[in-house]
Protein backbone atom coordinates (compact mmCIF):
# COMPACT_ATOMS: atom_id res chain seq x y z
CA UNK A 1 0.00 0.00 0.00
CA UNK A 2 1.35 3.48 -0.85
CA UNK A 3 2.21 5.61 2.04
CA UNK A 4 -0.66 8.48 2.79
CA UNK A 5 1.12 11.76 1.58
CA UNK A 6 0.45 13.99 5.29
CA UNK A 7 -0.57 11.23 7.68
CA UNK A 8 2.19 11.04 10.51
CA UNK A 9 0.29 8.74 12.92
CA UNK A 10 2.38 7.43 15.53
CA UNK A 11 5.77 9.58 14.70
CA UNK A 12 8.21 10.21 17.28
CA UNK A 13 7.88 14.37 15.61
CA UNK A 14 5.05 14.76 16.41
CA UNK A 15 3.99 17.24 19.49
CA UNK A 16 3.21 15.19 22.69
CA UNK A 17 -0.90 15.92 23.69
CA UNK A 18 -1.43 18.36 26.07
CA UNK A 19 -4.45 16.23 27.35
CA UNK A 20 -2.67 13.42 29.48
CA UNK A 21 -4.52 9.59 29.58
CA UNK A 22 -6.05 10.28 32.84
CA UNK A 23 -7.91 13.41 30.97
CA UNK A 24 -9.21 11.21 28.41
CA UNK A 25 -10.39 8.78 31.05
CA UNK A 26 -12.32 11.34 32.55
CA UNK A 27 -13.67 12.46 29.01
CA UNK A 28 -14.84 8.80 28.26
CA UNK A 29 -16.41 8.53 31.81
CA UNK A 30 -18.49 11.61 31.01
CA UNK A 31 -19.60 10.36 27.57
CA UNK A 32 -20.63 7.15 29.11
CA UNK A 33 -18.06 5.32 27.51
CA UNK A 34 -18.01 1.21 28.65
CA UNK A 35 -16.35 -1.80 27.21
CA UNK A 36 -19.03 -1.90 24.80
CA UNK A 37 -18.14 0.88 23.05
CA UNK A 38 -14.58 -0.66 22.09
CA UNK A 39 -16.53 -3.47 20.96
CA UNK A 40 -19.18 -1.54 18.87
CA UNK A 41 -16.05 0.82 16.98
CA UNK A 42 -14.22 -2.08 16.18
CA UNK A 43 -17.28 -4.16 14.65
CA UNK A 44 -18.25 -0.71 12.82
CA UNK A 45 -14.78 -0.29 11.56
CA UNK A 46 -15.51 -4.04 9.86
CA UNK A 47 -18.47 -2.84 8.19
CA UNK A 48 -17.40 0.36 7.27
CA UNK A 49 -13.91 -0.40 5.71
CA UNK A 50 -15.40 -1.57 2.72
CA UNK A 51 -17.10 1.33 2.20
CA UNK A 52 -14.77 4.24 3.18
CA UNK A 53 -15.23 5.75 -0.57
CA UNK A 54 -19.14 5.75 -0.33
CA UNK A 55 -18.89 7.64 3.15
CA UNK A 56 -16.45 10.19 1.78
CA UNK A 57 -18.48 10.49 -0.74
CA UNK A 58 -21.62 11.34 0.75
CA UNK A 59 -19.39 14.03 3.03
CA UNK A 60 -17.49 15.56 0.02
CA UNK A 61 -20.85 15.71 -1.72
CA UNK A 62 -22.25 17.86 1.83
CA UNK A 63 -18.80 20.26 1.82
CA UNK A 64 -18.86 20.84 -1.78
CA UNK A 65 -22.77 22.15 -1.90
CA UNK A 66 -22.59 24.06 1.00
CA UNK A 67 -20.04 27.38 -0.02
CA UNK A 68 -19.47 28.27 3.27
CA UNK A 69 -17.75 25.11 3.78
CA UNK A 70 -15.97 24.63 0.36
CA UNK A 71 -14.83 28.08 1.74
CA UNK A 72 -12.02 26.26 3.73
CA UNK A 73 -10.88 24.41 0.83
CA UNK A 74 -10.63 27.41 -1.64
CA UNK A 75 -6.75 29.29 -2.87
CA UNK A 76 -8.28 32.92 -4.01
CA UNK A 77 -11.90 31.96 -3.70
CA UNK A 78 -11.33 28.57 -6.06
CA UNK A 79 -11.82 25.08 -4.66
CA UNK A 80 -8.45 23.76 -4.55
CA UNK A 81 -9.36 19.95 -5.68
CA UNK A 82 -5.49 19.09 -4.89
CA UNK A 83 -6.21 20.01 -1.07
CA UNK A 84 -9.30 18.11 -1.18
CA UNK A 85 -7.74 15.22 -2.31
CA UNK A 86 -5.18 15.22 -0.20
CA UNK A 87 -6.89 15.68 2.52
CA UNK A 88 -9.64 13.01 1.45
CA UNK A 89 -7.10 9.97 1.45
CA UNK A 90 -5.76 10.78 5.18
CA UNK A 91 -9.83 11.33 6.23
CA UNK A 92 -10.31 7.98 4.85
CA UNK A 93 -7.50 7.00 7.21
CA UNK A 94 -9.38 9.02 10.11
CA UNK A 95 -12.49 6.39 9.58
CA UNK A 96 -10.94 3.38 9.91
CA UNK A 97 -8.32 4.84 13.14
CA UNK A 98 -11.14 5.99 14.80
CA UNK A 99 -12.92 2.63 15.05
CA UNK A 100 -9.44 0.20 15.12
CA UNK A 101 -6.84 2.25 17.32
CA UNK A 102 -6.49 1.29 20.48
CA UNK A 103 -7.30 4.92 22.25
CA UNK A 104 -3.64 5.35 23.92
CA UNK A 105 -0.66 8.19 23.85
CA UNK A 106 -0.31 7.92 19.92
CA UNK A 107 -4.11 8.31 19.31
CA UNK A 108 -3.81 11.15 21.79
CA UNK A 109 -0.77 12.90 19.84
CA UNK A 110 -2.30 12.24 16.49
CA UNK A 111 -5.82 14.31 18.20
CA UNK A 112 -3.39 16.70 18.72
CA UNK A 113 -1.62 17.19 15.39
CA UNK A 114 -5.39 17.37 13.44
CA UNK A 115 -6.36 20.01 16.17
CA UNK A 116 -2.96 21.71 14.86
CA UNK A 117 -4.04 20.81 11.24
CA UNK A 118 -7.71 22.44 11.79
CA UNK A 119 -6.48 25.45 13.59
CA UNK A 120 -4.20 28.18 12.31
CA UNK A 121 -0.83 26.90 13.79
CA UNK A 122 -0.74 23.87 11.06
CA UNK A 123 -3.66 24.34 8.36
CA UNK A 124 -2.36 24.27 4.99
CA UNK A 125 1.42 23.39 5.87
CA UNK A 126 1.10 19.64 5.48
CA UNK A 127 -0.05 19.55 2.03
CA UNK A 128 1.84 22.83 1.25
CA UNK A 129 -1.37 25.17 -0.07
CA UNK A 130 -2.22 28.66 0.31
CA UNK A 131 -5.65 28.61 1.68
CA UNK A 132 -7.60 30.50 4.22
CA UNK A 133 -5.75 30.37 7.46
CA UNK A 134 -7.83 28.55 10.12
CA UNK A 135 -11.11 26.29 10.55
CA UNK A 136 -14.12 28.31 12.58
CA UNK A 137 -14.61 26.00 15.57
CA UNK A 138 -18.18 26.78 15.48
CA UNK A 139 -18.45 24.58 11.81
CA UNK A 140 -16.17 21.96 13.86
CA UNK A 141 -18.82 21.49 16.60
CA UNK A 142 -21.55 21.70 13.83
CA UNK A 143 -19.98 18.57 12.25
CA UNK A 144 -20.20 16.64 14.71
CA UNK A 145 -24.45 15.84 13.65
CA UNK A 146 -23.96 15.44 9.99
CA UNK A 147 -20.76 13.21 10.41
CA UNK A 148 -22.30 11.40 12.88
CA UNK A 149 -26.10 10.81 11.33
CA UNK A 150 -24.69 9.91 7.74
CA UNK A 151 -23.14 7.14 9.33
CA UNK A 152 -26.40 5.26 10.36
CA UNK A 153 -26.93 3.65 6.81
CA UNK A 154 -23.10 2.57 5.93
CA UNK A 155 -23.82 1.18 9.42
CA UNK A 156 -26.77 -1.06 8.81
CA UNK A 157 -25.66 -2.34 5.14
CA UNK A 158 -23.98 -5.66 6.30
CA UNK A 159 -27.07 -7.15 7.76
CA UNK A 160 -26.26 -6.44 11.49
CA UNK A 161 -29.37 -6.61 13.76
CA UNK A 162 -31.32 -3.11 14.86
CA UNK A 163 -29.72 -3.23 18.11
CA UNK A 164 -25.97 -3.88 17.39
CA UNK A 165 -26.91 -0.72 14.32
CA UNK A 166 -28.07 1.15 17.19
CA UNK A 167 -24.82 0.00 19.44
CA UNK A 168 -22.54 1.15 16.27
CA UNK A 169 -24.08 4.35 15.77
CA UNK A 170 -24.10 5.58 19.46
CA UNK A 171 -20.45 4.00 19.87
CA UNK A 172 -19.44 6.28 16.86
CA UNK A 173 -21.39 9.39 17.93
CA UNK A 174 -19.17 9.35 21.47
CA UNK A 175 -15.74 8.64 19.03
CA UNK A 176 -16.90 11.46 16.95
CA UNK A 177 -17.70 13.68 20.27
CA UNK A 178 -14.88 12.72 21.86
CA UNK A 179 -12.16 13.36 18.98
CA UNK A 180 -13.95 16.75 18.07
CA UNK A 181 -13.97 18.25 21.38
CA UNK A 182 -10.30 17.09 21.37
CA UNK A 183 -9.80 19.39 18.29
CA UNK A 184 -10.99 22.59 20.10
CA UNK A 185 -7.89 22.08 22.38
CA UNK A 186 -5.86 25.10 20.66
CA UNK A 187 -9.08 27.49 20.18
CA UNK A 188 -9.59 27.77 24.04
CA UNK A 189 -7.72 30.48 25.85
CA UNK A 190 -5.18 28.89 28.45
CA UNK A 191 -6.81 27.35 31.15
CA UNK A 192 -10.07 27.04 29.74
CA UNK A 193 -9.78 23.37 27.97
C1 LIG B 1 -8.62 17.90 7.78
C2 LIG B 1 -12.04 15.32 10.02
C3 LIG B 1 -14.39 19.45 10.80
C4 LIG B 1 -12.10 21.13 6.91
C5 LIG B 1 -9.29 16.85 8.35
C6 LIG B 1 -8.79 15.52 8.51
C7 LIG B 1 -9.75 14.79 9.12
C8 LIG B 1 -10.87 15.67 9.37
C9 LIG B 1 -9.72 13.34 9.50
C10 LIG B 1 -7.41 15.03 8.06
C11 LIG B 1 -6.51 14.94 9.27
C12 LIG B 1 -5.07 14.58 8.91
O1 LIG B 1 -4.36 15.44 8.38
O2 LIG B 1 -4.68 13.41 9.15
C13 LIG B 1 -12.94 16.24 10.53
C14 LIG B 1 -13.95 15.97 11.52
C15 LIG B 1 -14.58 17.15 11.80
C16 LIG B 1 -13.98 18.14 10.92
C17 LIG B 1 -14.20 14.61 12.15
C18 LIG B 1 -15.65 17.49 12.80
C19 LIG B 1 -16.28 16.62 13.55
C20 LIG B 1 -14.07 20.24 9.71
C21 LIG B 1 -14.79 21.40 9.27
C22 LIG B 1 -14.17 21.85 8.17
C23 LIG B 1 -13.03 20.99 7.92
C24 LIG B 1 -16.02 22.03 9.94
C25 LIG B 1 -14.56 23.02 7.30
C26 LIG B 1 -15.24 22.82 6.21
C27 LIG B 1 -10.88 20.49 6.90
C28 LIG B 1 -9.70 20.94 6.17
C29 LIG B 1 -8.69 20.03 6.46
C30 LIG B 1 -9.27 19.03 7.33
C31 LIG B 1 -9.60 22.17 5.28
C32 LIG B 1 -7.24 20.10 6.02
C33 LIG B 1 -6.45 20.82 7.11
C34 LIG B 1 -4.95 20.95 6.74
O3 LIG B 1 -4.61 21.95 6.08
O4 LIG B 1 -4.16 20.07 7.10
N1 LIG B 1 -10.56 16.92 8.89
N2 LIG B 1 -12.98 17.56 10.20
N3 LIG B 1 -13.00 20.01 8.88
N4 LIG B 1 -10.57 19.36 7.60
FE1 LIG B 1 -11.72 18.50 8.95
Amino acid sequence: MTPIKGYAYGESSLEASPITIHDLDLLKKTLLWSDEDDQFLKLAGEVLKDQVNDVLDLWYGYVGGNPHLLYYFTTNGQPNTEYLSAVRERFGQWILDLCQKPYDQDWLNYQHEIALRHYSTKKNKTDGVDSVPIIHLRYLVAFIYPITVTIKSFLAKKGHSQNEVESMYNSWFKAVTLTALLWSYPYVREGGF
